[in-house]
Parts: C-alpha cells; sequence; structure tokens
C-alpha cells in the first residue's frame, strides 16, 4: 500500500514536471502582461511581444528560489544600502543589450569582449560579487536549475522591495545567453547628458514608451553617481562655459564641491540627495525643484515633452500612482527579448558561458 501510494506520487510528480517543461516552451501563452520586445540591436521586432515567461516557473524546481535571494539581498542591503541600487541598475544594463539574458554578467572570454567595459558600464557597475554569491547558493540548493538572468530580475525586485518600494508579481523562466556584446551596450544604453528625445528613441528601440521612460526612472530615487556623470552640467552643458540653465542654482553649487571643475572624476553624490538609499518619490519631487542630478533626469521635466513633463508631476503628487506604474513597467523591461524554451542555457556559473 505504501509502495502504491509512493508510486502514484512519483508518477504525479514526473507528469508535473514534465508539464512544467512544456510550459518553459516559447509560445504558451499565460496571458501576462503586454511583454516588451526588441532585439536589443536596433530593430524591434516581436510585436505580439509574450515571451513566454511565468511566475511559477521555479514552483517545483527550485520553491526556495526567491527566498536564498532575499535572504542574501537582506544581509548584503544591511551592511551597505547602495548595493540595492547597484542590483537594480544591472537588471536594466542587462535587458537593454541583446535583452535579458544575462549578458552584462559575463567576462572576456576568447569567443567575446566583456559588456563590462562599455562606456555606461566601466568603472560603474557593481554588484557582481553578490550575483555570485546568490548564485553559488542556488547551485548548491538546485544544481543548475535557476538562470543568472532570473538571478539579476529576482535581485532587481528583492531590492526595490528592501529599498521601501513596490513588489510586483515576476515573471521566470529566463535563460542565459552564451556571448556578450559590447557593441550592442555601448549603442543601447543611454549616457547621462541624454536630449530627451534621445532617451525616447532609445526606450522606443527595446519597446518601452514615455510612461515606462519616466517610471522607471524614478530608479534613480536611490544609489550614487560619478562625477564624470554629470559634470558638464555643473561648468559647460552646451560649450559655452555655462552651466545647465536648468540646474537649480545652490544645488549646483554644493555639486561644485564634489565635483571640481578638473579632477574628482570619480567622486560621487547622491542622485535622490534627500533619501538616498529610500525607494520613494522624492527624485520627481527634486526633479520639480530643478534638482535632478544628470541631464537625463531633468529634460523629462525641462526637455518640453508635454507626455513627459506631465508624468513627472503626476509621480512627484502621488507615490502611489509611481510605485504601481514602475512594477508595471520593471515586468515589461524584464520582458525584453527572453531567452526561453532550449534557447540559450542556465549558466553554472554567471561570468562564463558553460
Ligand atoms: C533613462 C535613462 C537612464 C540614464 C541616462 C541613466 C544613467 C545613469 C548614470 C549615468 C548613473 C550613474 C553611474 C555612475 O556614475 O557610475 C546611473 C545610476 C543608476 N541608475 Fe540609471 N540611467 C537611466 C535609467 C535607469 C533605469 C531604467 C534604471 C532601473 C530601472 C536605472 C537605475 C539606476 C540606479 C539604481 C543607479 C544607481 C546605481 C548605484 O548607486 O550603483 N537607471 N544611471
Ligand atoms: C555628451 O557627452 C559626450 C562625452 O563627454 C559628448 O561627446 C557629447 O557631445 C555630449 N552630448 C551632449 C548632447 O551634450
Amino acid at each position: 500500500m505504501a509502495s502504491l501510494l509512493y508510486t502514484t506520487f512519483t508518477v504525479l510528480m514526473a507528469i508535473l514536471s514534465s508539464s512544467i517543461v512544456c510550459f518553459a516552451f516559447p509560445g504558451f501563452s499565460f496571458g501576462w502582461g503586454g511583454g516588451a520586445g526588441g532585439d536589443g540591436d536596433g530593430s524591434f521586432g516581436n510585436g505580439q511581444g509574450y515571451p513566454g515567461l511565468f511566475p511559477e516557473f521555479y514552483s517545483f524546481s527550485c520553491p526556495q528560489a526567491n527566498d536564498i535571494v532575499m535572504s542574501v539581498l537582506e544581509r548584503v542591503i544591511a551592511k551597505e544600502p547602495r548595493m540595492a541600487a547597484s542590483l537594480l541598475r544591472l537588471h536594466f544594463h542587462d535587458c537593454f543589450v541583446q535583452g535579458c539574458d544575462a549578458s552584462v554578467l559575463l567576462d572576456d572570454n576568447v569567443m567575446f569582449a566583456s559588456e563590462k567595459n562599455s562606456g555606461p558600464n566601466s568603472n560603474s557597475i557593481r554588484g557582481f560579487e553578490v550575483i555570485d554569491e546568490i548564485k553559488s547558493k542556488l547551485e548548491e540548493a538546485c544544481p543548475q536549475t535557476v538562470s543568472c538572468a532570473d538571478i539579476l530580475a529576482l535581485a532587481a525586485r528583492g531590492s526595490t522591495v528592501l529599498s521601501g518600494g513596490p513588489n510586483w508579481e515576476l515573471p521566470l523562466g529566463r535563460r542565459d545567453a552564451t556571448q556578450a556584446s559590447l557593441s550592442a551596450s555601448n549603442k543601447n544604453l543611454p549616457p547621462p547628458n541624454s536630449t530627451i528625445q534621445n532617451l525616447i528613441k532609445l526606450f522606443r528601440r527595446q519597446g518601452l514608451n514615455e510612461v515606462d521612460l519616466v517610471s522607471l526612472s524614478g530608479a534613480h530615487t536611490i544609489g550614487m553617481a560619478r562625477c564624470s556623470a554629470f559634470k558638464q552640467r555643473l561648468y559647460n552643458q552646451d560649450g559655452n562655459d555655462q552651466p545647465d540653465s536648468t540646474l537649480e542654482i545652490t544645488y549646483s553649487n554644493g555639486l561644485k564641491t564634489v565635483c571640481p571643475k578638473t579632477g574628482g572624476d570619480n567622486n560621487i553624490s547622491p542622485l535622490d540627495f534627500a533619501s538616498p538609499s529610500t525607494f520613494d518619490n522624492t527624485y520627481f519631487k527634486l526633479i520639480m525643484f530643478g534638482k535632478g542630478l544628470l541631464t537625463s533626469d531633468q529634460v523629462l521635466l525641462a526637455g518640453n515633452v508635454e507626455e513627459t513633463m506631465l508624468l513627472v508631476k503626476a509621480y512627484a503628487e502621488d507615490y502611489a500612482l509611481f510605485f504601481d506604474q514602475f512594477a508595471r513597467s520593471m515586468v515589461k523591461m524584464g520582458n525584453i527579448n527572453p531567452l526561453t524554451g532550449y534557447q540559450g542555457e542556465v549558466r553554472k556559473n554567471c561570468r562564463m558561458p558553460n
């Protein structure tokens, strides 16, 4: 009797787990979210956009995946709050280059050049050791099951939550790229001195609209930027040796003490100086006062595009509206061109292909 029950159980489990494998195939639609689609390389394909990810992906194969991610994040972020910001940014820099496939984590290899050395990433993105730690704990608990791309998505959500921001249901099942693209990293990631037109263009390229642009820019409610990312605004915004006229003057003078005209390029300043490690809507309030740190922050209001201007005002006035849209846009960004089914692989070490 006991053995019959056991056999029944085993068969049932086999059926369940094989159906999980089926679910992982592209093309199955569960109706979650619209899903952005872009090939991350210029042309915007995948019009119907459904990427085949779903929140229960690891329910049978690694039910404790999110708990493992969260336990590492809790310890690391308690010790260094900025790490939450750095991990949130890693997911963005992953998704905008070839889709959310953990390409950003790959080190230099005989086959390709690492994205870590691109203009926007070099000397700037951080958090790789934390991802390594999460990965090794997951490899112990569930060998070769949880992809590095999903770890980045889980870490971005967990970091947002632990900083006081919104939570959301996160579609999973991304697989890892075997290649990185240094050139796409240079081409697709927006520079800090972008015009509003350039920001809109680079987000559209990923299937993201103006609402996504403004809400996702709200990630700058946490974290820091180097002097080199905003120096132009302080001394010579338009090549006429004048500061950026949209930058509030007392704030600007304070920034000059952190960021002298020559040198100090790696000195850092908070993106939201009022609450640099709390995920809230003060980022938008500061922009309303001319205190957005980067050109790309301030142009959301000052760039003369009515839609983004109105959104900055709306999010400054209503944090719940911002939280709700941020969560939606994070899911959309996380759905950019994932590898699913038999595409790609589940890396054993996030820094190199298997
Ligand atoms: C809209 C276009 C964007 C531009 C031009 C931009 C640019 C930048 C720059 C220049 C920095 C400072 C890096 C440094 O100085 O080392 C930064 C930091 C950061 N970015 Fe963005 N970003 C954009 C959008 C986003 C998005 C969509 C997210 C996430 C959803 C994000 C999350 C962050 C975070 C959290 C930090 C702080 C990182 C840390 O402290 O380590 N950014 N960004
Ligand atoms: C942005 O900065 C880069 C590098 O410093 C510079 O070449 C470019 O002209 C700047 N773009 C704008 C719009 O100011």
